[in-house]
Protein backbone atom coordinates (compact mmCIF):
# COMPACT_ATOMS: atom_id res chain seq x y z
CA UNK A 1 0.00 0.00 0.00
CA UNK A 2 2.94 2.37 0.79
CA UNK A 3 4.22 1.57 -2.36
CA UNK A 4 0.92 2.57 -3.89
CA UNK A 5 1.16 5.41 -2.05
CA UNK A 6 4.70 6.59 -2.80
CA UNK A 7 3.62 5.55 -6.79
CA UNK A 8 0.80 8.35 -6.30
CA UNK A 9 3.34 11.02 -4.74
CA UNK A 10 5.66 10.84 -7.85
CA UNK A 11 2.58 11.11 -10.35
CA UNK A 12 2.05 14.37 -9.02
CA UNK A 13 5.01 15.46 -8.80
CA UNK A 14 5.29 15.70 -5.02
CA UNK A 15 9.04 14.80 -3.17
CA UNK A 16 8.85 13.30 -0.11
CA UNK A 17 10.89 11.83 2.49
CA UNK A 18 10.20 8.50 4.13
CA UNK A 19 8.64 10.44 7.15
CA UNK A 20 6.69 12.46 5.39
CA UNK A 21 5.34 9.36 3.11
CA UNK A 22 4.69 7.17 6.51
CA UNK A 23 2.52 10.24 7.61
CA UNK A 24 0.78 10.90 4.38
CA UNK A 25 0.11 7.47 4.44
CA UNK A 26 -1.47 6.96 7.75
CA UNK A 27 -3.30 9.67 7.17
CA UNK A 28 -4.90 7.99 4.10
CA UNK A 29 -5.46 5.40 6.03
CA UNK A 30 -7.07 6.96 8.68
CA UNK A 31 -9.53 9.05 6.09
CA UNK A 32 -10.61 5.46 5.11
CA UNK A 33 -10.79 4.39 8.42
CA UNK A 34 -7.88 1.71 8.37
CA UNK A 35 -7.45 0.68 11.39
CA UNK A 36 -3.91 1.39 13.52
CA UNK A 37 -1.85 -1.49 14.40
CA UNK A 38 0.70 -1.55 17.25
CA UNK A 39 3.00 -4.50 18.47
CA UNK A 40 6.25 -4.30 20.90
CA UNK A 41 9.31 -7.00 21.41
CA UNK A 42 10.62 -6.47 25.07
CA UNK A 43 14.73 -6.55 24.33
CA UNK A 44 15.69 -8.82 27.05
CA UNK A 45 17.05 -11.30 24.66
CA UNK A 46 17.43 -12.05 21.05
CA UNK A 47 14.55 -13.04 19.24
CA UNK A 48 13.42 -16.81 19.16
CA UNK A 49 10.99 -18.86 16.93
CA UNK A 50 7.80 -18.00 19.31
CA UNK A 51 8.44 -14.39 18.75
CA UNK A 52 8.69 -14.80 15.18
CA UNK A 53 5.45 -16.82 14.44
CA UNK A 54 3.01 -15.04 17.35
CA UNK A 55 4.50 -11.54 16.44
CA UNK A 56 6.80 -11.13 13.80
CA UNK A 57 5.24 -12.92 10.70
CA UNK A 58 2.10 -10.77 11.17
CA UNK A 59 3.83 -7.60 11.34
CA UNK A 60 5.41 -8.10 8.15
CA UNK A 61 2.53 -8.80 6.61
CA UNK A 62 0.45 -6.09 8.27
CA UNK A 63 3.60 -3.19 6.76
CA UNK A 64 1.65 -3.21 3.76
CA UNK A 65 -2.13 -2.66 4.87
CA UNK A 66 -2.44 -0.75 7.74
CA UNK A 67 -0.26 2.19 9.23
CA UNK A 68 2.17 0.09 11.59
CA UNK A 69 3.92 1.12 14.82
CA UNK A 70 6.60 -1.47 15.73
CA UNK A 71 8.29 -0.77 19.41
CA UNK A 72 11.46 -2.35 20.81
CA UNK A 73 9.73 -2.10 24.76
CA UNK A 74 13.27 -1.36 26.17
CA UNK A 75 11.43 0.33 29.45
CA UNK A 76 9.50 -3.05 30.06
CA UNK A 77 13.18 -4.88 29.91
CA UNK A 78 14.00 -2.56 33.01
CA UNK A 79 11.33 -4.15 35.30
CA UNK A 80 12.50 -7.41 35.33
CA UNK A 81 16.72 -6.68 34.11
CA UNK A 82 17.44 -3.60 35.50
CA UNK A 83 21.32 -4.16 34.80
CA UNK A 84 21.09 -2.55 31.43
CA UNK A 85 25.08 -3.76 30.58
CA UNK A 86 23.80 -6.15 27.58
CA UNK A 87 20.93 -3.39 26.39
CA UNK A 88 22.62 -1.87 23.74
CA UNK A 89 23.61 -4.97 22.21
CA UNK A 90 20.12 -6.21 22.27
CA UNK A 91 18.55 -3.41 20.85
CA UNK A 92 21.14 -3.56 18.04
CA UNK A 93 20.59 -7.22 17.64
CA UNK A 94 16.38 -7.22 18.16
CA UNK A 95 16.23 -4.45 15.60
CA UNK A 96 18.30 -6.27 12.73
CA UNK A 97 16.43 -9.22 13.56
CA UNK A 98 13.40 -7.42 12.72
CA UNK A 99 14.86 -6.03 9.85
CA UNK A 100 16.28 -9.24 8.90
CA UNK A 101 12.91 -10.71 9.43
CA UNK A 102 11.02 -8.51 6.30
CA UNK A 103 10.57 -5.30 8.57
CA UNK A 104 10.66 -2.47 6.31
CA UNK A 105 11.12 1.31 8.43
CA UNK A 106 9.84 2.67 5.65
CA UNK A 107 6.73 1.13 5.47
CA UNK A 108 5.77 1.25 9.31
CA UNK A 109 7.41 3.15 12.03
CA UNK A 110 9.73 1.01 13.52
CA UNK A 111 11.16 2.51 17.10
CA UNK A 112 12.72 2.61 20.66
CA UNK A 113 10.07 2.59 23.62
CA UNK A 114 12.43 5.24 25.43
CA UNK A 115 12.59 7.45 22.27
CA UNK A 116 9.03 8.56 22.71
CA UNK A 117 8.78 10.73 25.96
CA UNK A 118 5.07 10.76 25.88
CA UNK A 119 4.19 7.33 26.41
CA UNK A 120 5.47 8.03 30.49
CA UNK A 121 3.19 10.81 30.40
CA UNK A 122 0.23 9.16 28.94
CA UNK A 123 1.54 5.72 31.53
CA UNK A 124 1.20 8.73 34.75
CA UNK A 125 -2.59 9.68 33.23
CA UNK A 126 -3.42 5.57 33.07
CA UNK A 127 -2.45 4.64 35.65
CA UNK A 128 -4.97 6.52 37.68
CA UNK A 129 -7.09 4.70 35.66
CA UNK A 130 -5.72 1.15 36.48
CA UNK A 131 -7.12 -0.44 39.99
CA UNK A 132 -4.55 -2.44 42.23
CA UNK A 133 -6.07 -5.22 42.79
CA UNK A 134 -6.55 -6.18 39.31
CA UNK A 135 -3.37 -5.76 38.59
CA UNK A 136 -2.07 -7.85 41.77
CA UNK A 137 -4.21 -10.92 40.17
CA UNK A 138 -2.35 -10.75 36.99
CA UNK A 139 -1.03 -14.09 35.60
CA UNK A 140 2.34 -12.58 34.37
CA UNK A 141 2.90 -10.38 37.93
CA UNK A 142 1.97 -13.46 39.88
CA UNK A 143 5.17 -15.70 37.91
CA UNK A 144 7.23 -13.00 37.74
CA UNK A 145 6.61 -12.87 41.88
CA UNK A 146 7.65 -16.27 41.33
CA UNK A 147 10.49 -15.67 39.43
CA UNK A 148 12.41 -13.00 40.84
CA UNK A 149 10.85 -12.33 44.84
CA UNK A 150 14.36 -10.31 45.78
CA UNK A 151 12.69 -7.88 42.78
CA UNK A 152 8.87 -6.84 42.61
CA UNK A 153 9.02 -3.17 41.94
CA UNK A 154 6.31 -1.27 41.07
CA UNK A 155 6.98 -1.09 37.37
CA UNK A 156 6.63 -4.96 37.34
CA UNK A 157 2.77 -4.41 38.70
CA UNK A 158 2.15 -1.71 36.17
CA UNK A 159 3.06 -3.62 33.64
CA UNK A 160 0.10 -3.94 31.44
CA UNK A 161 -0.52 0.04 32.30
CA UNK A 162 2.59 0.87 30.18
CA UNK A 163 1.77 -1.87 27.78
CA UNK A 164 -1.52 -0.17 27.16
CA UNK A 165 -0.17 3.33 26.70
CA UNK A 166 1.87 2.25 24.05
CA UNK A 167 -1.07 0.67 21.90
CA UNK A 168 -3.21 3.74 23.02
CA UNK A 169 -0.57 6.25 22.34
CA UNK A 170 -1.44 5.86 18.58
CA UNK A 171 -5.17 4.95 18.91
CA UNK A 172 -4.20 1.56 17.91
CA UNK A 173 -7.26 -0.99 17.26
CA UNK A 174 -5.64 -3.72 16.02
CA UNK A 175 -2.38 -5.62 18.35
CA UNK A 176 -0.51 -8.31 16.60
CA UNK A 177 0.95 -10.74 19.38
CA UNK A 178 1.14 -14.67 20.89
CA UNK A 179 -1.57 -15.77 23.10
CA UNK A 180 0.51 -15.20 26.32
CA UNK A 181 -0.53 -11.30 26.04
CA UNK A 182 -4.21 -11.77 25.55
CA UNK A 183 -4.82 -11.06 29.45
CA UNK A 184 -2.89 -7.38 28.51
CA UNK A 185 -5.23 -6.82 25.69
CA UNK A 186 -8.17 -7.58 28.26
CA UNK A 187 -6.19 -4.91 30.71
CA UNK A 188 -6.21 -2.42 28.39
CA UNK A 189 -9.67 -2.69 26.99
CA UNK A 190 -10.95 -2.15 31.15
CA UNK A 191 -8.63 0.65 31.02
CA UNK A 192 -9.86 2.36 27.61
CA UNK A 193 -13.80 1.86 29.04
CA UNK A 194 -12.78 3.65 32.52
CA UNK A 195 -10.91 6.78 30.56
CA UNK A 196 -14.08 6.96 28.36
CA UNK A 197 -16.30 6.29 31.59
CA UNK A 198 -14.32 9.29 33.52
CA UNK A 199 -13.79 11.82 30.71
CA UNK A 200 -14.55 11.70 26.77
CA UNK A 201 -14.08 8.58 23.71
CA UNK A 202 -10.48 8.86 22.25
CA UNK A 203 -9.20 5.44 21.91
CA UNK A 204 -10.61 2.67 19.98
CA UNK A 205 -10.97 -0.97 22.43
CA UNK A 206 -7.26 -2.33 20.81
CA UNK A 207 -8.16 -6.36 20.01
CA UNK A 208 -5.39 -9.04 20.05
CA UNK A 209 -4.35 -9.86 16.13
CA UNK A 210 -3.31 -13.09 14.82
CA UNK A 211 -4.29 -13.45 10.72
CA UNK A 212 -5.56 -17.18 11.30
CA UNK A 213 -8.25 -15.81 13.88
CA UNK A 214 -6.90 -17.93 16.64
CA UNK A 215 -3.84 -16.61 19.40
CA UNK A 216 -0.46 -18.75 18.69
CA UNK A 217 1.35 -20.31 21.34
CA UNK A 218 4.84 -21.90 19.98
CA UNK A 219 5.97 -24.91 22.25
CA UNK A 220 8.95 -25.58 23.72
CA UNK A 221 10.99 -28.31 23.02
CA UNK A 222 11.06 -29.94 26.34
CA UNK A 223 6.91 -30.49 26.15
CA UNK A 224 6.33 -27.96 29.80
CA UNK A 225 4.80 -24.43 28.32
CA UNK A 226 5.95 -22.36 25.65
CA UNK A 227 8.89 -20.62 24.10
CA UNK A 228 10.42 -17.92 25.97
CA UNK A 229 13.43 -15.90 25.95
CA UNK A 230 13.92 -16.56 30.10
CA UNK A 231 13.07 -19.76 30.54
CA UNK A 232 15.01 -22.97 29.52
CA UNK A 233 17.11 -21.97 26.50
CA UNK A 234 17.71 -25.18 25.54
CA UNK A 235 14.10 -25.57 25.03
CA UNK A 236 14.03 -22.52 23.12
CA UNK A 237 15.38 -22.14 19.54
CA UNK A 238 16.43 -18.60 18.75
CA UNK A 239 16.61 -17.46 15.51
CA UNK A 240 20.34 -16.48 16.55
CA UNK A 241 20.93 -19.91 16.96
CA UNK A 242 23.95 -21.49 15.22
CA UNK A 243 23.33 -24.42 12.32
CA UNK A 244 24.09 -27.06 14.67
CA UNK A 245 23.10 -25.73 17.67
CA UNK A 246 19.65 -26.14 16.17
CA UNK A 247 20.15 -29.38 15.56
CA UNK A 248 20.91 -30.85 18.68
CA UNK A 249 18.11 -28.79 20.48
CA UNK A 250 15.75 -30.70 18.05
CA UNK A 251 17.49 -33.64 18.58
CA UNK A 252 16.63 -33.57 22.51
CA UNK A 253 13.19 -32.94 22.14
CA UNK A 254 11.20 -35.31 24.10
CA UNK A 255 9.64 -37.99 22.43
CA UNK A 256 8.59 -41.83 23.93
CA UNK A 257 8.33 -45.00 22.16
CA UNK A 258 5.68 -44.36 19.90
CA UNK A 259 1.92 -45.01 19.66
CA UNK A 260 0.56 -48.61 20.07
CA UNK A 261 -2.99 -48.89 18.69
CA UNK A 262 -3.60 -47.00 15.56
CA UNK A 263 -5.29 -43.09 15.20
CA UNK A 264 -3.98 -42.76 19.43
CA UNK A 265 -4.42 -39.40 20.24
CA UNK A 266 -1.03 -37.43 21.15
CA UNK A 267 0.88 -36.42 24.19
CA UNK A 268 0.85 -32.93 24.85
CA UNK A 269 5.33 -33.16 23.37
CA UNK A 270 4.36 -35.27 20.42
CA UNK A 271 1.50 -32.50 19.34
CA UNK A 272 4.45 -30.24 20.04
CA UNK A 273 6.75 -31.17 17.32
CA UNK A 274 4.20 -31.83 14.59
CA UNK A 275 3.02 -28.22 15.72
CA UNK A 276 6.81 -27.16 15.34
CA UNK A 277 6.65 -28.93 11.81
CA UNK A 278 3.41 -27.56 10.57
CA UNK A 279 5.30 -23.97 10.92
CA UNK A 280 8.53 -24.80 9.49
CA UNK A 281 7.84 -28.44 6.86
CA UNK A 282 6.42 -28.58 4.08
CA UNK A 283 2.74 -29.62 4.02
CA UNK A 284 3.04 -33.28 2.36
CA UNK A 285 6.41 -34.25 4.90
CA UNK A 286 3.86 -33.21 7.40
CA UNK A 287 1.26 -35.13 6.19
CA UNK A 288 4.10 -38.64 5.70
CA UNK A 289 4.61 -37.80 9.32
CA UNK A 290 0.98 -37.91 10.75
CA UNK A 291 0.01 -40.83 8.40
CA UNK A 292 2.89 -42.69 9.77
CA UNK A 293 1.65 -41.83 13.43
CA UNK A 294 -1.49 -42.37 12.97
CA UNK A 295 -0.66 -46.04 10.95
CA UNK A 296 1.87 -46.63 14.31
CA UNK A 297 4.73 -46.95 12.03
CA UNK A 298 6.58 -43.22 13.27
CA UNK A 299 10.07 -42.92 13.83
CA UNK A 300 10.91 -40.35 15.99
CA UNK A 301 14.32 -39.98 15.31
CA UNK A 302 13.50 -39.52 11.55
CA UNK A 303 11.00 -37.41 12.19
CA UNK A 304 12.93 -35.27 14.14
CA UNK A 305 16.13 -35.33 11.77
CA UNK A 306 13.60 -33.71 9.30
CA UNK A 307 11.90 -31.38 11.43
CA UNK A 308 15.97 -30.07 12.43
CA UNK A 309 16.91 -29.46 8.70
CA UNK A 310 13.72 -27.99 8.17
CA UNK A 311 14.27 -25.60 11.31
CA UNK A 312 17.93 -24.83 9.60
CA UNK A 313 16.55 -23.84 6.08
CA UNK A 314 13.98 -22.03 7.85
CA UNK A 315 16.27 -19.71 10.44
CA UNK A 316 19.79 -19.96 8.79
CA UNK A 317 18.71 -16.83 6.60
CA UNK A 318 17.31 -15.44 8.94
CA UNK A 319 20.33 -15.52 11.34
CA UNK A 320 22.78 -14.54 8.46
CA UNK A 321 21.03 -11.42 7.18
CA UNK A 322 20.66 -10.01 10.99
CA UNK A 323 24.44 -10.85 11.33
CA UNK A 324 24.99 -8.21 8.46
CA UNK A 325 22.89 -5.14 9.26
CA UNK A 326 23.74 -5.64 13.25
CA UNK A 327 27.21 -4.73 11.72
CA UNK A 328 25.90 -1.70 9.87
CA UNK A 329 25.87 0.44 13.04
CA UNK A 330 25.22 3.94 11.16
CA UNK A 331 22.03 2.29 9.34
CA UNK A 332 20.63 1.20 12.76
CA UNK A 333 21.09 4.77 14.30
CA UNK A 334 19.20 5.95 10.89
CA UNK A 335 16.32 3.50 11.41
CA UNK A 336 16.11 4.31 15.09
CA UNK A 337 15.56 8.28 14.57
CA UNK A 338 13.44 7.35 11.44
CA UNK A 339 11.03 5.25 13.52
CA UNK A 340 11.18 7.97 16.93
CA UNK A 341 10.21 10.97 14.83
CA UNK A 342 7.51 8.91 12.97
CA UNK A 343 5.92 7.41 16.81
CA UNK A 344 6.54 10.70 18.14
CA UNK A 345 4.74 12.67 15.56
CA UNK A 346 1.56 10.14 16.34
CA UNK A 347 1.72 10.51 20.29
CA UNK A 348 2.43 14.30 20.52
CA UNK A 349 -1.29 14.42 18.15
CA UNK A 350 -2.76 12.00 20.57
CA UNK A 351 -1.50 13.39 23.48
CA UNK A 352 -2.96 16.97 22.53
CA UNK A 353 -6.14 14.92 22.41
CA UNK A 354 -5.88 13.34 25.75
CA UNK A 355 -4.61 16.14 27.69
CA UNK A 356 -8.35 17.72 26.13
CA UNK A 357 -10.35 14.95 27.33
CA UNK A 358 -8.66 15.46 30.82
CA UNK A 359 -9.28 18.77 31.41
CA UNK A 360 -5.80 19.49 31.52
CA UNK A 361 -5.86 22.53 29.19
CA UNK A 362 -5.20 25.86 30.98
CA UNK A 363 -5.08 28.69 28.29
P1 LIG B 1 7.54 -10.38 24.58
O1 LIG B 1 8.80 -9.67 24.34
O2 LIG B 1 7.47 -11.34 25.70
O3 LIG B 1 7.10 -11.15 23.28
C1 LIG B 1 7.01 -10.48 22.05
C2 LIG B 1 5.93 -11.10 21.19
O4 LIG B 1 6.20 -12.49 20.98
C3 LIG B 1 5.07 -13.26 21.38
N1 LIG B 1 5.54 -14.54 21.93
C4 LIG B 1 5.05 -15.72 21.55
N2 LIG B 1 4.10 -16.04 20.67
C5 LIG B 1 3.85 -17.35 20.49
N3 LIG B 1 4.51 -18.35 21.13
C6 LIG B 1 5.47 -18.06 22.03
N4 LIG B 1 6.14 -19.04 22.63
C7 LIG B 1 5.78 -16.69 22.29
N5 LIG B 1 6.66 -16.05 23.09
C8 LIG B 1 6.49 -14.74 22.87
C9 LIG B 1 4.37 -12.43 22.43
O5 LIG B 1 3.02 -12.80 22.54
C10 LIG B 1 4.54 -11.04 21.87
O6 LIG B 1 3.58 -10.77 20.89
N6 LIG B 1 4.45 -7.21 26.85
C11 LIG B 1 5.01 -7.57 25.56
C12 LIG B 1 5.74 -6.42 24.88
C13 LIG B 1 4.94 -5.18 24.68
C14 LIG B 1 3.82 -5.02 23.82
C15 LIG B 1 3.44 -3.66 23.94
C16 LIG B 1 3.12 -5.89 22.99
C17 LIG B 1 5.21 -3.97 25.27
N7 LIG B 1 4.28 -3.07 24.81
C18 LIG B 1 2.34 -3.14 23.24
C19 LIG B 1 2.02 -5.37 22.30
C20 LIG B 1 1.64 -4.04 22.42
C21 LIG B 1 5.99 -8.70 25.76
O7 LIG B 1 6.44 -8.95 26.84
O8 LIG B 1 6.34 -9.34 24.66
Amino acid sequence: MTVTVRAALANWHISTSAHSEFLIFALLMQSVKKEIVMSGIRPTGFLHLGNYFGALRNFVRMQDEYPCFFMLADLHSLTTHPDTSQLKTNIHRVLAEHLACGLDPDKSALYCQSHVYETSELYLYLSTLSMVGELEKTPTFKDKVRQHPQNVNAGLLTYPVLQAADILLHRAKLVPVGKDQEQHLEMARNIVVRFHHRYSEVFPEPVAFNYGGELIKVPSLDGAGKMSKSENQYATLYLSDPDDLIRKKVMKAKTDTGPTAPNSPKPDYIENLFLLMKLVSAPDTLQKFEEDYNACTIRYGDMKKQLAEDMVRFIAPIREKAEAIQQDTEYLKKVMIQGAEKARSSAQATMKVVREAMGLNYY
